[in-house]
């Protein structure tokens, strides 16, 4: 297959860019790829929303700026965010164009709730299910956009690059370019090359290296693994944020989310014993940026004992609470938390990756015609923590960017080079998954109990020695087996989990959601 426009990613920021290139370029055929249903993602969970400046009374560009920068911790770059926060609003504008419907109050004003970090009601929701409503819209226009097709259930399992045409080995800082994806069509087995001009990575979070994240199982790094083996730069996978509050179970795997929104509108986190604790920790309270509260309930939880704190939600209006988030009140009473007079149990739990593959302004990564954006991306927004509700934003302007930087690239671009198939030949399908089922529980293990929100250089040498071996087992898997969706994605969430731990090592400072007790704060 060769096509003009690769996307790798159904989210916001594949969608988004996905229409924007295909309206720009009419005769182009542009191909998005996705590991399962057309709008499962993690934003398709997002319930918070996007923090833009829409009222110019309350808050100011240079206020966001400034939010976002504090959050950060001092890693910003200050002129990604500038860009971010000042573009931004013309790309809501354009969601709205798209048919996405985010809340207003009877007076037609846009209803603006608070999250940690921020210092002004500044962020636009569709009730607490702003993901969803903003898949909805923007597959509703793909839908009718006749020069884009959807390929679902199709797992990319690597980028094709100078390494396949020429059969050599590629080394990090060479000048390589991206022809385009092997992709496994894991309802029939099939592999297809598909052979592209532009190829962008749009593929989300890697939530699932650890054991319990509010992010869909979907998420296991797999753009980031593709770049990472393709030799492109990955930057600051040491900044994982942990969410402070998602709801507690008694089982691991995906955890719903409770909104931060939900602190906004004035939750208190207490001890299962009834004492507020953020006050100690911050002078903001609850709605101290996400890295100081996540500490704080982790601290909390070493101190007790405890399995999880209280969100008490009294102080909010119940009918309040119903209109504004439906779908987290309707979950809770499902499963019989009694919202109002006991609370909801909540803990950290991975969330988002700060860092991703490293891009410049314009989109491009280390590789030639190869660009990202979104979750998998390190644009420099985020810096050592990201502000709550930045990413839908950063992932609408960088995927405009991108689509632009791809419009120059297929203009400038001649015939793609003939690319070889995908070789499989003698490999077998591995007879049973356990091997799979276990490496993945391992890699889940070793990053939940040292990787986590608190590290120290012993627990990064432990887990440093402990992924050398399991990559090792999981290559050498890898090279005797027939492809699965499971090994593939496998193969990914050790690649991440190793950088994760190795950037970890380097990383001697504390900042942002980065702690290692060994290391003095800056
Ligand atoms: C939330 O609603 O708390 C999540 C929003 C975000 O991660 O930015």
């Amino acid at each position: 297959m060769e096509i003009d426009f690769l996307v790798i990613g159904s989210g916001i920021a594949g969608l988004t860019y996905a229409l924007k290139t295909a309206q720009a370029n009419p005769a182009a055929q542009v191909i998005v790829v996705t590991k399962s249903d057309e709008n499962e993602s993690n934003t398709k969970y997002a319930q918070g929303g996007i923090a833009v400046v829409l009222n110019k009374v309350e808050d100011s560009i240079e206020q966001h700026i400034q939010d976002t920068l504090r959050a950060g911790d001092g890693l910003c770059d200050e002129e990604v965010v500038r860009v971010v926060v000042e573009e931004g609003i013309e790309r809501f504008h354009e969601l709205l164009q798209w048919g996405a419907n985010f809340d207003k109050s009877e007076a037609g004003e846009f209803i603006l709730g608070r999250e940690g970090g921020h210092t002004v009601n500044r962020v636009a929701s569709h009730k607490d299910i702003t993901g969803y409503e903003i898949e909805r819209a923007l597959l509703n226009t793909i839908h009718n956009t006749s020069n884009i097709k959807l390929l679902t259930h199709h797992f990319v399992i690597d980028l094709i690059t100078d390494h396949h045409l020429q059969k050599r080995s590629v080394t990090l800082g060479e000048e390589t370019t991206c022809y385009g994806a092997y992709v496994l069509d894991y309802k029939t087995g099939d592999i297809k090359n598909i052979a592209a001009k532009v190829t962008l990575l749009a593929s989300g979070g890697v939530g699932n290296v650890y054991k319990n994240t509010t992010n869909p199982t979907i998420a296991t790094g797999d753009g980031i693994g593709l770049a990472y083996r393709a030799k492109a730069w990955v930057k600051d996978m040491a900044f994982i944020q942990f969410h402070p509050s998602a709801l507690y179970q008694d089982k691991e795997g995906q955890r719903f989310l409770i909104s931060e929104a939900v602190r906004g509108a004035g939750a208190l986190l207490k001890t299962k014993q009834g004492e507020r604790f953020m006050l100690k920790y911050d002078e903001r309270g609850e709605l101290a940026s996400r890295d100081i509260v996540a500490r704080a309930i982790d601290t909390e939880l070493k101190i007790s004992g405890d399995d999880y704190v209280l969100l008490d939600c009294s102080g909010i209006n119940e009918t309040t609470f119903k209109t504004k988030f439906p779908n987290i009140y309707h979950h809770c009473v499902d499963l019989g938390i009694d919202i109002f007079k006991k609370g909801i149990p909540v803990v950290p739990a991975a969330h988002y990756l700060c860092g991703g593959i490293q891009t410049d302004l314009t989109g491009r990564t280390t590789l030639k015609n190869l660009l990202a954006c979104g979750e998998c991306a390190y644009t420099g927004l985020h810096g050592a923590n990201r502000l709550a509700s930045n990413s839908l934003l950063e992932a609408l302007v960088f995927a405009h960017r991108c689509a632009e930087t791809a419009t120059a690239i297929n203009q400038e671009t001649g015939p793609i080079p003939s690319v070889p198939p995908w070789e499989d030949e003698g490999l077998t399908i591995p007879g049973e998954k356990v091997l799979i089922t276990h490496f993945r529980k391992e890699v889940q293990s070793v990053m939940s109990d040292f990787v986590s929100i608190v590290r120290s250089d012993k627990r990064l040498q432990i887990a440093s020695r402990s992924l050398e071996v399991l990559y090792s087992e999981i290559n050498e898997l890898y090279r005797i087996s027939k492809l699965s969706l499971e090994l593939g994605e496998l193969r990914n969430l050790v690649s991440v989990a190793y950088a994760i731990v190795e950037q970890s090592k380097e990383q001697r400072e504390n900042r942002g959601v980065f702690f290692n007790r060994d290391l003095e704060t800056h």
